[in-house]
């Protein structure tokens, strides 16, 4: 399948097979998209613990909370918790090196340049070292590497959603992750109860209302002959609501004995 029809079709698929456990395969190679993602200098602070429900401790899975339609969390086979560990930025100096050395920063590490990345570039880093490893940077690459994960998933047969929760340091405590960490965000994997579609392409802002050409203000044009390739390449799918989608959701609420899934 084309790149553009996996974007399509990576949808938040919160109805999964309770009974179909992941192979760890599956999730290895989820790790590894996420792993040779970009991230800022090389710095590489995304990590993740993956629960897998059929052989996890209860005292994990019963930390497993969120605070928006968190039912999810008890179907999933798997929970992926992502988290961001901020003090890889201590070895942003030997991160540079390494990049230096493989020509990655657009010089090699002849003595003039290798004596500006120390002489320079490392102690610039290291002077905003409390910036860098505040919420920011880190997350936004964090962010980068997941989306790889995310499209792995979907490529592999998977169905995901993330789930945000206030409970994150109880969380990664339970865990045993390092308590400097901040958790970022949880990812429920498994293979799908609801049809690809999920009720359709969910709605977006409109297209003119989010990027511009030069100047703020100035809507990025718009290339209908663009829309239709797109389209044609599968990467814009049926909009939501789809006419078959009240009747998918009673069903698989039954099916889960969902009794009252609302919102939490
Ligand atoms: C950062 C992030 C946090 C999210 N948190 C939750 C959550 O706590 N509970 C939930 O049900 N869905 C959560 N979602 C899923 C979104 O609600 C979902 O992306 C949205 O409904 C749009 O659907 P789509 O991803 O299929 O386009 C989250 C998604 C993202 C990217």
């Amino acid at each position: 399948m084309e790149l553009r029809e996996v974007i399509g079709r990576r949808r938040s698929i919160r109805f999964l097979r309770p009974y179909m456990p992941v192979e760890p395969e599956k999730i290895q190679m989820m790790f590894e998209a996420a792993r040779i993602a970009t991230h800022w200098g090389n710095v590489q602070s995304l990590r993740a613990v993956a629960i897998h429900r059929h052989t996890a401790p209860q005292e994990v899975l019963d930390a497993l909370k969120a605070v928006v339609v968190g039912w999810q969390l008890r179907i999933a086979p798997v929970v992926i918790v992502w988290y961001c560990d901020p003090e890889q930025v201590e070895e942003q100096g030997n991160r540079l090196r390494q990049l230096m050395d493989v020509g990655a920063l657009g010089f090699g590490p002849e003595d003039v340049k290798r004596s500006t990345l120390e002489e320079k570039f490392i102690p610039a880093f290291k002077e905003i070292k409390d910036f860098l490893k505040a919420p920011g940077l880190n997350e936004i690459d964090c962010g980068q590497g997941m989306a790889q994960a995310t499209l792995m998933a979907y490529e592999l047969g998977l169905g995901s959603c993330f789930l945000g929760t206030p409970d994150g340091d109880a969380i990664l405590k339970v865990l045993g992750v390092p308590s400097h960490c901040r958790l970022l965000l949880m990812q429920c994997v498994g293979y799908p109860m609801e049809h690809w579609e999920a009720g359709g392409q969910r709605p977006r802002q409109p297209f003119e209302s989010l990027f511009w050409m030069n100047t703020y203000g100035n809507p990025y044009p718009r290339s209908q002959a663009v829309v239709d390739e797109l389209t044609r390449d599968k990467m814009f799918t049926r909009p939501a609501p789809l006419p078959e989608r009240a009747a998918e959701l009673e069903y698989l609420e039954r099916a889960l004995k969902l009794k009252a899934p609302g919102l939490f």
